[in-house]
Order: C-alpha cells, then sequence, then structure tokens
C-alpha cells in the first residue's frame, strides 16, 4: 500500500479564526499542516511570516510543512527552525548555492525541499535530488490560492518519479496548487506522495470529510494494484 500524504494549505483557512482550523487539522487525518511565506519580491503577494508559523506550531500536533517563496531563503534557516517548521522547503528559481542551503537546513534540524516552479525543468534536479528529502512541483505560479492546475504537471511527476527512480532518490514528490477531487487521484496515479489543497480544503462544506476523502486516495491505490499482485 502506498501512503498518501495530505498537508492542508493554511493560506486558505478563515484568518479571523485560525484557531479553530487548526483545531480542525488536528482532529483530521491530515499528515502534515502546509504554511507559504510570500516576500512581495519573490512572488506578488505577501502572506504571513514567523510570529504567525510560531503560534501555530504551538497548537498544531502536525508536522509544519513551511514552503517559502522568498527571495534568498537561506537567511531565515534559523527563524525557520525555530518557529517550529519540520520541513522547511526552498524554491530552486530563489536560490544561487542551492546545495549549501541545503545542508544548512539539514544543519539546522529540518527536512529540506526544494520547489519547482512550473516552468522550471526537472532535470535541473539531477545534481541533487540525492540531497533533499522532498521535491514540491508547483501546480500553479506560485503566489495564491484557488488557481487552476497546470495540466503539464501529471507529465512532469511522471518525469520527476524516473529521474529519481534511475537516481536512487528517496525523496517524496509533493504537489501544490489546483489540487482537488479530479487532479488528486491522477496525481497519485503518477507518482505523487504528498497532496498540498488549500481551497478545495478550506471551502468545503466538511473540510474534515474532504481532508479523509484525499487521504482515501491511499487506500484506492491498494485496491488498483491488488489485482495486478494475484
Ligand atoms: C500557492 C501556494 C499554495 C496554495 C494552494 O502559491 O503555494 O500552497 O495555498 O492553494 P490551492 O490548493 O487553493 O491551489
Ligand atoms: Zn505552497
Amino acid at each position: 500500500m502506498k501512503n498518501i500524504l495530505i498537508s492542508p494549505s493554511l493560506l486558505s483557512a478563515d484568518f479571523t479564526n485560525l484557531k479553530s482550523d487548526v483545531e480542525m487539522i488536528n482532529r483530521s487525518e491530515a499528515d502534515w499542516l502546509h504554511m507559504d511565506v510570500m516576500d512581495g519580491v519573490f512572488v506578488p503577494n505577501i502572506s504571513f511570516g514567523f510570529p504567525v508559523i510560531s503560534a501555530v506550531s504551538k497548537i498544531c500536533k502536525k508536522p509544519l510543512d513551511v514552503h517559502l517563496m522568498i527571495v534568498q531563503p537561506e537567511r531565515y534557516i534559523e527563524q525557520t527552525a525555530k518557529a517550529g517548521a519540520y520541513i522547511m522547503s526552498v524554491q530552486y528559481e530563489a536560490c544561487t548555492h542551492l546545495h549549501r542551503t541545503i545542508q544548512q537546513i539539514h544543519a539546522a534540524g529540518m527536512k529540506a525541499g526544494v520547489v519547482l516552479n512550473p516552468s522550471t525543468p526537472v532535470h535541473l534536479l539531477e545534481d541533487i535530488i540525492c540531497d533533499v528529502d522532498l521535491v514540491l512541483l508547483m501546480s500553479v505560479n506560485p503566489g495564491f490560492g484557488g488557481q487552476t492546475f497546470i495540466e503539464n504537471t501529471i507529465n512532469k511527476v511522471k518525469r520527476l518519479r524516473k529521474l529519481m527512480d534511475e537516481c536512487g532518490s528517496k525523496a517524496l514528490i509533493e504537489v501544490d496548487g489546483g489540487v482537488q477531487g479530479e487532479t488528486a487521484p491522477r496525481l497519485v496515479q503518477a507518482g505523487a506522495d504528498v497532496l498540498v489543497s488549500g481551497s478545495y480544503v478550506f471551502k468545503s462544506e466538511d473540510p474534515e470529510n474532504t481532508i479523509k476523502q484525499l487521504k482515501s486516495l491511499s487506500t484506492s491505490q491498494e485496491s488498483e494494484e491488488r489485482p495486478s499482485r494475484t
């Protein structure tokens, strides 16, 4: 059985009621909580920063999956660790010395992820893929929740999976942007391990149940695999 990890994105939560949304995440089958930090430079939007991550980490029982959409993220490694991040993911396009940044993230005690924009090809990861714990493929242009899924991501996941198999990488493949009921099963089928989902979860009538449905892709993959094994 393949265990698909679900990482709901806090960007679509109700910011006037963050505590109750984090409590919902605690009760739910979510594996991680995705937190998007934006600087208004790397992306055209500004979201939230370390005081919010620290506050959420005090009440959230799930590991924090922190996605930095900022220039020179290496300036904030210590602060991200202190704020309580489990994973720190940095944008490939924002790092001049990615290898050093990944080493520093590990030295600070966090898992290290690298994020690719939709236009950045996966083959650029060839020489870093064995050093990272996670590769996050953006399936929308970063900066906003609620955008339309970019279809090319499906092929990109397949190409990344092939590259990782060839290199013997054990990194997880995470996908972020436009993940909903129709795109999620196709991403899992293509080889994704972790699904980030913002508006589909938080704007649904029953977010806890929506998370449960996304999580059930783990078991449905199992039942698809079973007939071929017998
Ligand atoms: C976008 C962020 C995403 C965002 C996804 O730049 O990185 O994490 O919250 O939102 P949805 O799932 O609504 O596309
Ligand atoms: Zn994100």
